[in-house]
């Protein structure tokens, strides 16, 4: 599938698209990203996904010069050029180009990049039969350091050295704690946990990324009469569930049959899961923003 570029106001093939070798983001992880799914040519979520990286770039302090309305603009128009219709799209903005840490001392232009692509994050069958988690030793970063809510690239070092440890293990996925001990998130996803039809999932303030489809989620669930709980969770009752899924964008929604070796309810994809999941593939294929 050819991938297409937009970089700083240039359409290019992706051999092409390159940046300086001193861009912030390469010499520091001092930039931010959003991965966004195309489904039916129409773009999914996609002003959460715009408001996510801008709140992040106020935070981050970044002198960006285009605005969230001409990036959406600019964004649906090289979906269009690119013609995929179900697909992955990956954001970038940079603080800009220079060497050193201090933002002061570099040329503080944002490198914007768009990228159109396609992602099959895990492999079909993980779909049917659910994915195997371990728990990671790594933790997730404190938010006392960098607020979970900021998906900055220089975050990921964790989360790359947790799915290393998934890798070695054989398994799908690594499942990060926080500094307390209570469950957090996966390495690209958020974790639920279902006891008794009741859908429960770690608190906003545990040191997760709060997804963009974890909160769609738990409005579909709502919506389909389900009690959902945003709470305090623990190992413990990762083994106390009858099923377990995952979210996220590259993700979406896929079962999760055990963590360590040892089954969550019967190990295999549970009835909750599966209807959430219909839901969310109903919801995936009717809306969007088209191009
Ligand atoms: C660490 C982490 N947690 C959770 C998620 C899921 O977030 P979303 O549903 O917005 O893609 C992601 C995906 O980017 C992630 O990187």
């Amino acid at each position: 599938m050819p991938k297409l570029v937009w970089l700083n106001g240039q359409v290019m093939p992706l051999e092409s698209a390159v940046t300086s070798v001193a861009d912030h983001a390469h010499l520091y992880g001092d930039g931010l990203f959003e991965g966004i799914r195309i489904y039916n040519s129409r773009v999914w979520k996609l002003d959460e996904h715009l408001v996510r990286l801008y709140h992040g770039i106020r935070f981050l302090g970044f002198e960006m010069s285009i605005g969230i309305g001409e990036l959406r603009a600019t964004l649906l128009d090289v979906c269009k050029q690119a013609q995929i219709s179900d697909g992955y799209i990956r954001l970038n903005v940079s603080r800009g180009t220079g060497l050193g840490l201090d933002p002061k001392g570099i040329d503080r232009t944002p490198n914007v990049m768009i990228m159109v692509s396609t992602l099959a994050l895990y492999p079909p069958e993980a779909y049917e039969q659910g994915l195997s988690v371990v728990t990671s030793s790594i933790r997730v970063i404190s938010s006392d350091a960098l607020d979970p809510r900021l998906k900055c690239i220089g975050r990921y070092g964790a989360n790359i050295l947790a799915k290393q440890e998934a890798n070695r293990m054989g398994a799908g996925e690594a499942l990060m704690l926080n500094a307390q001990g209570q469950l957090a998130e996966c390495t690209g996803d958020n974790i639920f946990l279902i006891s008794n039809k009741v859908i429960r999932t770690p608190h906003g303030s545990c040191g997760i990324l709060k997804g963009i489809t974890r909160d769609t989620v738990i409005e579909i669930a709502e919506e389909a009469g389900y009690k959902v709980e945003e709470t305090f969770l623990s190992l413990f009752d990762v083994f106390a569930a009858d099923e377990a899924f995952l979210t996220g964008t590259a993700a979406e929604v896929i079962p999760m049959i055990n963590l360590d070796a040892k089954n969550i309810g019967d190990g295999k994809p549970g009835a909750v899961t599966k209807d959430l999941m219909a839901r969310f593939r109903h919801q995936t294929a009717t809306t969007g923003v088209a191009f």
